[in-house]
């Protein structure tokens, strides 16, 4: 191991180093974005994986959609290894890309991926088993997705005697601390509790991040003050001035039959994102069944995205200000058509949300995050809430918007 290991050094974060070292059951750490917790957790899992002193442990890595582990933590776990141990890498660590995992030849720990979107990914949790050693420790990322049940399934499975006194049970949440009312809140932070450690840190406690990002952050203060709550001092956010409470994320089946119609609301963006929903009405009521909500793509890329999730028998209702994108959907066979776009539209829109239930499947990540911190302004003089929402944090809330005009107005079918 040590001749494997380059001599180049591993640099941390300071303020991550009682996270480290920390054993206790849950090690829960929320914070800004950019204060380095991802790039921390995985840069120790390695260190601990590839270490013979660690011989028989097993990481599973959790993000509630499957699919967003590749950018993001198996992305950052493979990084965390080439800094490691540089052209030696690929003799250290054996990287799997499909399906997603990674074996240490050293040690023979391994990392698998997976998500907890519905049932089905549930079970296939619960049968988790590894060549060596058992199931030690679980890395949630964006733990703010997960439903308490998913977590307490994820609990179950750490149990048993471990035979490598070095070794201990572990499950590690990073997450932004999106609203004071999440279940995480109550769960890990307003109780005393022996086997719980929580953490918190901000991108000023990241000594490697660059002074243009600080600039941004600097913006976001004043821009978006209660997003800077969350995303810059990596606080809770705040529940006042939300714009919809009337929602709540459960479990639903989105087969056409359950609904009285269905269609697609489309929010474009580039630099912003790019929010599709597919979104069904039942009794008066919306469901909110799935998203595709991707930064940076074209609309060439995204439309093959589309074509998997979704029927584009469809009428797909979008933003009006982008006739030219419309009709690139059109071009490629989607019923896109314009959404309603006239003054005081928005506010229109907004009062008839208010007055439904909006039940949403667990898998919407984005568009649950953006229910949960969608806000009026508040007037800077005097506190007041005004009647126009922060324009930020709102793709997934347009295309909601756009998406259920024709049940607004009336209409109930749009097969
Ligand atoms: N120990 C480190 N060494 C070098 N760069 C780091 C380190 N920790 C964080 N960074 C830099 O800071 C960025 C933000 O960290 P990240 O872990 O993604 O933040 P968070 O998960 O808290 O949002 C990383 O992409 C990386 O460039
Ligand atoms: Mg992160």
């Amino acid at each position: 191991m040590q001749a494997l290991t380059r001599t180049i050094k591993l640099r941390w974060n300071e303020v991550f180093r009682p996270v480290n070292s920390c054993r206790k059951r849950y090690r829960i750490l929320k914070g800004s974005a950019g204060s380095g917790k991802s790039f921390n957790v995985a840069q120790d899992y390695i260190k601990k994986l590839s270490d013979e002193r660690y011989r028989g442990a097993n990481l599973l890595v959790v993000r509630k959609v499957d699919e967003s582990n590749r950018d993001s933590t198996f992305a950052e776990l493979q990084s965390a290894i080439y800094r490691m141990f540089g052209e030696l890498a690929d003799k250290v660590w054996r990287i799997n890309m499909n399906p997603l995992s990674m074996e240490c030849r050293l040690t023979g720990n391994r990392i698998i991926f997976r998500g907890m979107k519905d049932a089905a990914q549930r079970e296939k949790v619960k049968s988790i088993t590894f060549k060596t050693g058992k199931l030690t420790w679980i890395w949630c990322e964006e733990a703010t997705e997960l439903m308490p049940e998913d977590v307490d399934i994820l609990d179950d499975r750490l149990r048993g005697v471990l035979d490598n006194p070095n070794l201990y049970y572990q499950i590690t949440m990073t997450f932004n601390p999106v609203s004071a009312t999440h279940w995480l809140k109550a769960r890990y932070f307003d109780k005393e509790d022996p086997d719980v450690f929580t953490h918190h840190s901000t991108f000023r406690d990241n000594r490697f991040i660059d002074a243009e990002y600080h600039r941004r952050m600097e913006r976001r203060r004043i821009e978006d003050p209660e997003g800077y709550r969350i995303y810059g001092l990596g606080e809770w956010g705040e529940t006042g001035g939300l714009i919809l409470t009337n929602w709540v994320a459960k479990e639903f089946s989105t087969a056409p039959e359950h609904f009285d119609a269905m269609a697609l609301g489309q929010d474009f963006g580039f630099n912003h994102p790019n929010a599709i929903l597919l979104l069904g009405w039942k009794d008066g009521n919306v469901y909110i069944c799935d998203e595709l909500y991707l930064r940076e793509h074209d609309t060439n890329e995204i439309i093959p995205k589309a074509a998997e999730k979704f029927d584009r028998r469809l009428l797909m209702y979008c933003d009006a200000a982008e006739p030219d994108r419309i009709r690139t959907w059109q071009q490629a066979g989607w019923r896109a058509v314009r959404a309603d776009k006239g003054p005081g539209s928005v506010k229109a829109q907004i009062d008839w949300l208010k007055g439904r239930k909006i039940f949403v499947h667990p898998q919407c990540v984005n568009t649950i995050r953006e229910l949960q911190t969608w806000k009026w302004q508040k007037d800077k003089d005097s506190g007041a809430w005004l009647d126009e929402p922060v324009k930020l944090g709102d793709d997934a809330m347009s295309a909601l918007r756009y998406g259920t005009e024709s049940w607004r107005h009336g209409a109930n079918f749009s097969w």
